[in-house]
């Protein structure tokens, strides 16, 4: 299968920015070529999930692109972290920082996030600060990362108050990422990242929509044709939006359809795995659809379709699916409120008038809030 190479392009005030994301398949192997104009000769420090360790990992997709990195890089070093949202903390990123800083790196170095979302947005964050600012790639190991948080510089921690609090944006030199690696991807990480997915086709492609619940099945058969499409669909649209708002002043909200549910389901959930980011997504969206149809603006079929094909992937569409995370309605509205698309205390969320048209929506008042949310509690 051929790689499909496509550009991230940000339009910015002083200095244009340009970066390839490489979807490919079984390309592991060969990322010391694919990657040469950005390690050749240089010192780099691989950021990876231990998910991949050597002594544990049955897989060896790691191993194949440690070695082909080795013949380009003067040397590599390695730092493992646990892939979970609870590693996404403050004492973490001082681990990784005073690991990094002992192999004596300059502004030379180049680190690799080799991951999945977790990892990439550490790992990101760590080479945005340091020595402040050194290059840094993304090799995306899950359909999640892949998809979305490996593309567009967004990087960052969670703070104890809430979710991703604590960042920067602070774009790759590159993405790699290889179909092939996602089989090692537990069957309900898949799903969550797929909640990703979806997400793009209900921002601004109906279309996307209707192929994905037409492709669904080869989707999940790993249809690697249908996955290479699907991810490349995802990074464009992604890429699009991104393009003319590199740091969210306007339209790159729309990318947090469901997301300022999601963040506030997740802290309730304290990271600690019960729920993982693409369900709390997946909730969020159906959510997002139906405040949508209650402030009508959108309709109740569109909303049915969307936590229809939700609960075809097997995902939790509802705040009765999570039971045990005692939610609760003053508790999310005060998580609300932490959310960085608000503006002077005015809560904003991301609503559609269809699929395939989402918009952003100021001023959404926390009364309306209170009473949507008594009602799906
Ligand atoms: N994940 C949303 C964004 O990158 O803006």
């Amino acid at each position: 299968m051929k790689s499909k190479i496509l550009n991230v392009s940000l339009n910015r005030k002083v200095e244009n920015l340009s970066y390839p994301i490489i979807i490919g398949d079984n390309i592991l192997n060969r990322s010391g070529e694919i990657l040469k104009e950005f390690i050749y000769k240089k010192n780099v420090i691989v950021i990876y999930d231990s998910f991949f360790s050597v002594k544990t990992s049955p897989n060896n997709e790691f191993e194949e692109f440690v070695q082909s990195m080795n013949k380009l890089t003067t040397t590599l070093n390695f730092i493992d972290i646990p892939g979970g949202d609870q590693t996404k903390n403050i004492n973490q990123l001082n681990e990784i920082i005073e690991k990094v800083l002992t192999y004596g790196i300059d502004r030379q170095n180049v680190i690799i996030a080799f991951g999945g979302g977790v990892v990439g947005d550490i790992a990101g964050f760590v080479a945005s600060i340091l020595l402040r600012g050194i290059n840094y790639i993304q090799v995306p190991t899950t359909l999640l990362s892949q998809v979305d948080s490996s593309v567009g510089g967004k990087t960052g921690i969670n703070s104890k108050i809430g979710k991703n609090l604590i960042g920067s944006f602070h774009q790759p030199q590159a993405v790699l990422a290889d179909i092939n690696i996602l089989k090692t991807l537990p069957n309900r990480e898949f799903r969550a990242g797929f909640a990703e997915v979806v997400k793009y086709g209900l921002i601004k492609d109906l279309e996307f929509f209707n192929w994905l619940n037409q492709e669904y099945d080869s989707i999940f058969i790993y249809d690697k044709i249908k996955l290479q499409k699907m991810i490349t669909k995802s990074c464009e649209i992604k890429a699009k939006i991104i393009k003319n708002d590199e740091k969210e002043g306007g339209k790159r909200a729309l990318l947090n359809l469901g997301h300022t549910f999601a963040h506030a389901i997740e802290s309730f959930g304290n990271f600690d795995g019960r729920i993982i980011h693409g369900e709390a997504v997946s909730i969020g969206i159906c959510l997002a659809f139906k405040l949508s149809n209650k402030l009508c603006f959108c309709s109740k079929d569109d909303t049915k379709k969307v936590i229809n094909l939700f609960q075809k992937s097997k995902l939790p569409t509802s705040l009765h699916d999570i039971k045990k995370l005692s939610i609760s309605t003053s508790g999310m509205i005060q998580k609300f409120k932490l959310d960085k698309k608000n503006r002077q205390n005015e809560l904003t969320f991301i609503l559609n008038k269809r699929i395939g048209e989402s918009f952003i929506k100021h001023n959404v008042s926390a009364n309306v809030l209170t009473q949507f949310l008594n009602e799906e509690i």
